[in-house]
């Protein structure tokens, strides 16, 4: 895999050398002083992943990934923010996969690029990118989704104006206030105006409804409809599990995942058709297929990469390290505990984890039994 560090400030520049060397065997690094160095070296090299710094002379950090975005889309991009940012974080939450804190110490730094590493093998793998070109295209992100994300990417947006493109989709609209109304969620007090759940729920976390609006939504075929309600009921009851088992921090993060963890299962069966034998080989002989091709997905649309790392590994959660291991192991236990995932296939090591996981699952969800 090959890095590109962006920092104007030669020291920490050469603090990112110093510990990079370490692991030149894995990964091979480069280093601009500036957003047009870095441009130069991105021309020039086949970059996986950019580690940006926010606060930069002249083309910032946030400016720099969304030329980055536009001109080598298939670039993880992060950047380093600092407390004072606020409203350089926002015009950069369009444009990078996630925020790293700065300063940022050498041990969660490089086990944030193993997680990229990890990752990028699960979504990028040349097979992975075959079987995705070898199904008919690829759904591209709802029309409400990417009006938010263009707003967002402009720098005066307010929650008013998100709001109201949010307001612009009716059954989006039912399902925040669904959403913030419900218990689970937890909020104590009746929610009527968008705006306002708006600002509750936060903006990452519009942005993952919006999307699996679009995902449980649409379909054509009775059958498919019928299997979309046992989907959709699938996924919020996980979602709902995960939201139950997270910390205070994480619950946004967590729900999530639990919500589009499958999302690569729908887009497979909308895009197969019944009678296509080939693409249902590819199926059958690609276990774990769904979650590569949805983390695929929800990388090219830009969403944050824990949830992207939950949804490539939810199958495989011994392949994952750190935070990404936690809600992986968790979501392939709540698939062992609705029989959508067996014990067979674990490694013998990864079973105590798996284990752990399982009896951390509350009673009610398995009594509601979803599949
Ligand atoms: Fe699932
Ligand atoms: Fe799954």
């Amino acid at each position: 895999m090959n890095v590109l560090f962006v920092d104007d400030e030669q020291a920490i520049l050469d603090g990112y050398r110093f510990l990079m060397h370490q692991f030149r065997r894995q990964w091979t690094s480069f280093y601009a002083c500036s957003a047009n160095d870095a441009i130069d070296i991105l021309s020039r090299e086949a970059i996986d992943l950019v580690i940006s710094d926010m606060r930069m002379p002249g083309i910032d950090g946030a400016e720099l990934l969304a030329i980055v975005r536009e001109r080598w889309p298939g670039v993880t991009r992060i950047v380093l923010t600092g407390q004072a940012d606020q409203a350089a974080m926002m015009r950069a939450i369009p444009e990078a996969h996630q925020f790293l804190s700065k300063p940022c110490d050498h041990v969660t730094l490089t086990e944030f690029i193993q997680r990229v590493a990890i990752l990028r093998a699960q979504t990028m793998s040349d097979d992975l990118l075959q079987i995705a070109g070898a199904l008919p295209t690829l759904p591209s992100a709802p029309k409400v989704y990417n009006a938010i994300m263009s707003a967002l990417r402009n720098e005066n947006a307010s929650i008013v104006q998100i709001a109201r493109i949010v307001e612009s989709d009716p059954t989006l609209s039912a399902r925040v206030l669904q959403l913030i109304n419900s218990s689970y969620y937890g909020s104590g007090k009746r929610v009527s105006s968008i705006a306002v759940a708006t600002q509750l729920l936060g903006l990452d976390f519009i942005r993952t409804l919006t999307l699996a609006c679009h995902v449980f939504q649409s379909s054509t075929s009775t059958e498919h409809k019928l299997w979309l309600d046992s989907f959709q009921e699938h996924s919020l009851t996980v979602a709902r599990t995960m939201m139950e088992l997270a910390r205070q921090d994480d619950k946004e993060v967590w729900f999530a995942a639990g919500l589009l963890h499958d999302i690569g299962e729908n887009v497979l069966r909308t895009r197969i058709s019944s009678n296509d034998h080939a693409a249902e080989d590819i199926l059958r002989n690609h276990k774990g297929l769904h979650a590569r091709i949805g983390a695929y997905l929800l990388g090219s649309w830009g969403i944050s990469m824990p949830i992207v790392e939950a949804t490539a590994l939810h199958h495989t959660p011994w392949l994952a390290v750190g935070e990404a291991r936690r809600i992986s192991s968790l979501l392939f236990a709540i698939e062992v505990s609705v029989n959508e995932e067996s014990l067979v296939d674990v490694p013998p090591e990864f079973l105590p984890e798996v284990e752990e996981c399982l009896t951390n699952i509350p009673a009610s969800f398995l009594a509601e039994g979803v599949a």
